[in-house]
């Protein structure tokens, strides 16, 4: 018989054909997330689980897998939405899927910083709703972007394709928090890794690259806020629980910065009555920094791939 894997949302024919190649392959057919009951239920008796940001892969879940249970594929390169170490202490390999969407997040993050500096937002909706009544010297007035100060929170591959873009576009000087010094970022990119308060205080655009772990979760509160400049922008493509949202709600409602531009936020989506959302200067993505043809098809056939070295016994190709 063939072994079985629960795909738990649709996701591009490459990595589902890949996936049919080997095993018996269910996908969740509803545009949205299966429930819990669903999820349980569905994940019985499989050699493996393609799991989505939205998915909670904890002890539960893996027991309601049952032992069959080899591999996890995240269809995503962050994965705080599974207990790895659960997964290690019971031999289920966890994978993830990086680089293949580091430019096409780049990019977004790229989107929200000049969306932010030049007011997109508002300047779409006055069109939308015929209130564009002249060329207005006083309108929509922003911020040039050039040769400004970029401080990048978490110098990972992803924070590191945003400021080759910004370093190099235009002319930003370049500070950075890491884990660990980045001599090939400072020697390509000038770039100076700093303390937390120095990036904060220091930097005209603020972009978020970290992961969330106990350890930056609200990084971005009410007092990291308040060390940033009046006419700083923060944009945010890692994920939503970094920043203290009704903290951010407060610090952009009273100008206390310029704007924010948000590709991720927490919960995800926004609740309907979330006060984020009425902001001029807060523009807000529904989580699309991986949604390119490309970066998605390449997503599959790397959680595939994972999934099917785990069912063979062999090391996930991308491993978290
Ligand atoms: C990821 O892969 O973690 C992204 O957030 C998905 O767009």
């Amino acid at each position: 018989m063939r072994k079985r894997i629960f795909v738990t949302r649709a996701i591009p024919e490459p990595g589902i054909q890949l996936l049919r190649e080997h095993f018996d392959v269910d996908v969740w057919p509803d545009p949205l997330p299966p429930n819990r009951e669903n999820l349980r239920s569905r994940a019985q008796g499989a050699v493996g689980l393609l799991t989505l940001l939205s998915d909670q892969v904890d002890a539960d879940l893996m027991d309601a897998a049952g032992p069959e249970l080899r591999g996890i594929a995240n269809y995503a390169v962050g994965y705080n939405n599974i207990d790895v170490n659960e997964a290690k202490r019971r031999s289920i390999a966890v994978g993830n899927t990086p680089d293949v969407l580091t430019d096409a997040t780049a990019d977004i993050a790229i989107g929200l910083v000049l969306a932010a500096a030049r007011h997109f937002q508002q300047g779409i909706l006055q069109v939308r709703a015929l209130e564009w009544r002249t060329w207005e010297p006083l309108g929509l007035l922003g911020q040039d972007l050039q040769g400004k100060t970029l401080g990048i929170i978490g110098m990972g591959r992803i924070g590191a394709a945003v400021a080759r873009r910004l370093v190099r576009g235009w002319n930003m000087k370049l500070v950075y928090t890491s884990r660990s010094d980045k001599p090939p970022i400072d020697a390509e990119l000038g770039g100076r890794r700093v303390h937390l308060d120095e990036l904060l205080s220091t930097s005209d655009i603020i972009s978020l690259h970290t992961d969330l772990n106990p350890g930056t979760k609200h990084l971005i509160q009410r007092d990291t806020l308040a060390l940033m400049k009046r006419d700083a922008i923060l944009v945010n493509t890692a994920r939503g629980g970094v920043v203290d949202q009704d903290a951010l709600y407060e610090a952009l409602r009273s100008k206390q910065i310029f704007a924010a531009g948000l590709d991720v936020t927490d919960p995800e989506p926004l609740p309907s009555d979330s006060s984020l959302r009425q902001l001029d200067n807060c523009i807000i993505l529904p989580h699309i920094g991986s949604a390119t043809f490309d970066a998605r098809n390449k997503m599959s056939i790397m959680a595939a791939n994972n999934l099917i070295a785990a069912a063979n016994g062999e090391p996930m190709p991308f491993p978290v």
